[in-house]
């Protein structure tokens, strides 16, 4: 059986834990034939995703066509440097990669960041008010959820300020599926971050700085990173880094405007509730909906009857894995509690993968979230969601999920 996907439909993106749920009753692994014309296996069980990010057998490497389209010309070849990053390696090549990338990810260097978080949030929040008070209104992902990832990851990637809207830009604009936007604006968008990211590189080898990435780009030991493996590293934590934090800070918004208590709760009870509270919009409302592709080595059969052939695209859909009933009773709530301390009978969501690939930054990003949420919430207390949230526009595709705009005002 194949079911047919569109992942640039508007309907899809706001809401697609229906059509996920259908795929999960077909079995381990369901094909999907996909509007670009291709066909993939998706993965949307939390054992089966689990197993499958566990085993070498799917592999990160891109198809040497990936894309389909096998075109060749500046954008593409712009493409295919940015994406020979550590998240489509494997094996030995994945392991070398990774370790030089952790460096600058220990939990001493990540929470050192914290004041800067702190100072950085109060900075947000403040022209967050001001907006709220001269207009009335103001959005939660323009204004908030959005600017701090960008000025974290700005800080990592030491990126001045004024270029980081740019950098917002170019990458929605790569992370959008084909179809979903003018032509030609995702190919600009590919060429722009090589150009970016290479003056950038130039830069911190003549001139290291503060920054995380300047450790990258000074390390002077053998093995360390070349020109073009720090270029895709640039990119792969700009891409990894910016737009699943500011998607986990723009759902954890809304999610509590539409739960006021359990805003109150986390307000009350301090940092362990806040802790539970990302923890479950990271299951509820996963930033990442996909992995990457994967990629079957050779044919793999995953039970219930279903074979997946050897050189099959396959998706492991984490927000479908993190709303599998069988391991998270009633998984459309929103329900903080099942990860508060103590609690003890979650097991842990998928939201930041699983296996060798598991996310490099998912202490960053908890960080971030439970530094910035409470001081949002204290800071403007009163605020109310100035839209109907069945009605908010979400990105398409099916790899990175959250709304794309977030209408509040204070509440009378
Ligand atoms: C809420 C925020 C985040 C979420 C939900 C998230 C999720 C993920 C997931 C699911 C993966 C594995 C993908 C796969 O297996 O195909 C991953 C990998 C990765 N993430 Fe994150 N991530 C977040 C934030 C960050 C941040 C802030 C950084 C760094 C600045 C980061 C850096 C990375 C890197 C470098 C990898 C690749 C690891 C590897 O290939 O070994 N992520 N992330």
């Amino acid at each position: 059986m194949t079911t047919a996907l569109n992942p640039a439909d508007a309907a899809f993106a706001r809401d697609p834990y229906p059509f996920y749920a259908g795929l999960r009753a077909q079995g381990p692994a369901a094909r999907v034939a996909l509007s670009n014309g291709t066909s993939a296996w998706l993965v949307t069980g939390y054992r089966q995703a689990r197993a499958v990010l566990a085993d070498p057998r799917f592999s990160n490497v891109p198809a040497p066509r990936a894309g389909g389209s096998g075109r060749v010309g500046p954008a593409a070849g712009a493409r295919s440097v940015l994406e020979r990053h550590m998240l489509n390696t494997d094996g030995d090549e994945h392991r070398r990669l990774r370790r030089l990338a952790s460096v600058a990810f220990t939990p001493r260097r990540v929470d050192a960041l914290g004041e800067r978080i702190a100072r950085l949030t109060e900075e947000v929040l403040g022209a967050l008010a001001e907006r709220l008070d001269r207009e009335g209104a103001a959005d939660l992902v323009d204004d908030f959820a959005f600017p701090l990832p960008v000025l974290v990851i700005g800080e990592i990637l030491g990126v001045p300020e004024e270029d980081r809207a740019d950098l917002r830009t170019w990458t929605y604009r790569v992370g959008s599926p084909a179809g979903a936007l003018a032509p030609g604006e995702i190919d600009d968008a590919w060429q722009s971050l090589h150009r970016y990211f290479t003056g950038l590189i130039a830069a911190k080898r003549e001139q290291p700085g503060e920054d995380l990435f300047s450790l990258l780009a000074a390390d002077e030991d053998a093995e360390a990173l070349d020109d073009t493996e720090l270029l895709a590293m640039a990119f792969l934590l700009l891409f990894a880094g910016y737009e699943t934090t500011m998607n986990l800070l723009a759902s954890a918004s809304l999610l509590l405007l539409g739960h006021p208590g359990e805003l109150t709760s986390a307000r009350q009870e301090g940092e362990p509730r806040w802790a539970a509270v990302v923890e479950e919009t990271l299951r509820h409302a996963s930033p990442l909906e996909g992995t990457t592709w994967r990629r079957t080595r050779e044919e793999v059969d995953l039970g219930s009857g279903t074979v997946v052939p050897a050189d099959s695209s396959v998706l492991v859909v984490l927000a479908a894995a993190n709303r599998d009933p069988e391991v998270f009773p009633d998984p459309d709530d929103f329900r903080p509690g099942r990860f508060a301390p103590g609690d003890g009978r979650a097991l842990p969501h998928v939201a930041f993968g699983h296996g060798p690939h598991v996310c490099l930054g998912a202490r960053l990003a908890r960080l971030e979230a439970v530094i910035a949420l409470p001081r949002l919430f204290d800071a403007l207390p009163a605020l109310s969601l100035a839209a109907d949230p069945a009605t908010l526009p979400y990105r398409p595709g099916l790899l990175v999920r959250g709304p794309r705009s977030l209408p509040v005002r204070r509440a009378e």
